[in-house]
């Protein structure tokens, strides 16, 4: 199978075939059999990673370190970007230049939406957007999507439910377009009328021929849905903080709002939560955001690495 990964930057899930994600998927199985059974990877020996993240991250940033190191490679991990020449004034076009010296991949996470393809420019590396802006969070919707074909057999029979902020979550950006590309159908969009799903996504899905139905309330549509995919409210992309008060916790996901859905349901949050998923729920078998999902970031992560770096 033709890997369209190799040597490429990996900034949005637009371009992306089946078969690019099948090939990825394919490659996430034998990874995460490989470390769960110990065995020593070196497909990225002798290479380098450097993770520039100008923004917050946990798991984003750890499991791309964790993927490389994994992968028998090595890592400048720069978790903020204060203690480097950023802090006094170098452009972005610099910056994409000096690292590409010294590695031989990029995961870049950035505030600003598309500024990950304009670093990806000038870098002479490919570089991999871990997330920018309200843009995209293309390796966590292939991380997502690897997740939920874990749970179902046919995408083109489910209907999923995404919940939250889907104007500024970038996760959901991404993880709608994927899901589109491995056959949903159909959609559930619940959010507040101040934060629905940008037009021009809404309108690529519909165009697909797959549907749509936008709604402010979870009660009445959490029983039609297969997968649950839950999003905190982005506060950092708030100037009015009155604003986001009134709408961080317009849905809380408890047992009884579970007791609503469906038996065979999953519920999938990127993380992290703040306060939309009671902890009463993790122990829901139900609940596979922080048993499955979150873990299957790194696998993901390094099957990508793998691919672009090796033929
Ligand atoms: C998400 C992100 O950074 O967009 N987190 C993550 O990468 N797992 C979601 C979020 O911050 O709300």
């Amino acid at each position: 199978m033709k890997n369209n990964f190799f040597g490429k930057s990996f900034v949005t899930v637009v371009n992306l075939t089946l078969k690019d994600v099948e090939l990825l998927f394919r490659k996430t199985d034998m990874m995460k059999k490989n470390v769960i059974n110990n065995c020593q990877i070196k497909s990225a020996k002798g290479k380098i990673m450097a993770a520039l993240f100008y923004e917050p991250s946990s798991r984003t940033f750890s499991s791309f370190i964790s993927a490389m190191q994994r992968l028998g490679g090595g890592v400048i991990p720069l978790n903020g970007m204060g203690a480097t020449s950023v802090a006094k004034g170098e452009t972005i076009e610099d910056t994409a230049q000096v690292f590409s010296s010294y590695a031989d991949i990029i995961a870049i996470r950035h505030s600003t939406k598309g500024i990950v393809k304009q670093f990806s420019d000038f870098s002479t590396v490919p570089v991999i957007n871990a997330g920018d802006g309200i843009g995209e969070h293309p390796t966590q919707a292939l991380l997502d999507s690897y997740t939920i074909s874990k749970h179902f057999d046919n995408f083109s029979q489910l209907t999923v439910g995404l919940v939250g902020d889907l104007l500024n979550g970038r996760t959901v950006h991404s993880l709608s377009q994927t899901l589109l590309l491995l056959g949903v159908k159909r959609f559930i969009f619940v959010s507040p009328k101040e934060l629905k799903m940008p037009k021009d996504i809404c309108q690529k899905i519909r165009a697909s021929g797959a549907e749509i139905q936008e709604t402010e309330t979870l009660t009445n549509s959490i029983g039609e849905m297969d997968v649950i995919y839950d999003t905190r409210v982005q506060k950092e992309r708030f100037t009015d903080l009155a604003k986001y008060e009134k709408l961080k916790l317009a849905y809380i996901i408890d047992k009884i709002m579970m007791d609503k859905a469906k038996t065979k349901a999953v519920l999938m949050h990127p993380l992290p939560r703040v306060g939309e998923i009671d902890p009463e729920v993790d122990s829901d078998d139900r609940a596979i955001y922080l048993r499955e999902q979150m873990r299957n970031g790194m696998y993901v992560r390094m099957a990508l690495i793998d691919l672009i770096l090796n033929k």
